[in-house]
């Protein structure tokens, strides 16, 4: 098969991560990919903030927890990496353009071998004052709002099955 194909058909969202370590050379891949994706008027407004550091990491989920009001275990399924893909608050096609970006990591990182799954939770959060002063420390800037974040890490098991994808198409080819 396509191997483009082959990826997008057999990348499933991982929940699950041993604690082998992402090699930098493949983040910076993973970033490269997201820098690659399509923006609205090309405005590339963007930013991608890689965050390995598990001091950093369990400072986030932390925060999370509280404000969301999370058992403390928290901890974005045990990933050793999560990439927020902010965007300024103000670009019109912030969301989609984090969007493409998020994807374009993710068929990356399973053409890797590496698992993940979009982290939605600081979406709604990110200018509650305790969460933008974590933020503050990974540098966003003031005008950026996180619009999803991909978390990454080996996968500890098997994938699990494709969720069913109903047919939701319709058609209307010009006759042979
Ligand atoms: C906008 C968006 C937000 C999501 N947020 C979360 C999330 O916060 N936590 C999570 O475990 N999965 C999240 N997911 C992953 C979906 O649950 C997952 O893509 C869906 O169940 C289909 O499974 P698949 O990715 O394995 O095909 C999100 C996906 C999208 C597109």
């Amino acid at each position: 098969m396509n191997p483009v194909m082959e990826a997008i058909l057999t990348r499933r969202s991982i929940r699950s991560f041993t604690g082998e370590k992402i090699t930098r050379d493949s983040l910076e891949m993973l970033v490269e990919a997201a820098r690659y994706a399509p923006s609205g008027m090309n405005k590339q407004l963007w930013k991608f903030t890689v965050v390995q550091e598990p001091a950093l990491l369990q400072k986030l989920a932390a925060v999370i927890a509280q404000e969301l009001g999370r058992d403390q275990g928290y901890n974005f399924y045990g990933a050793n990496v999560l990439i927020l893909a902010s965007n300024e608050r103000d670009n019109p096609y912030g969301v989609e353009d984090c969007a493409c970006a998020l994807e374009n990591i993710f068929l990356a990182a399973h053409s890797l071998g590496i698992g993940s799954v979009w982290i939605n939770q600081l979406k709604g959060i990110c200018d509650v004052p305790a969460v933008r002063q974590v933020l503050r420390q990974l540098r966003l800037p003031e005008n950026h709002v996180v619009l999803g974040a991909a978390a990454l890490g080996y996968p500890s098991g098997p994938a699990p099955k494709a969720v069913k994808r109903p047919h939701v198409a319709e058609w209307f080819l010009e006759k042979e």
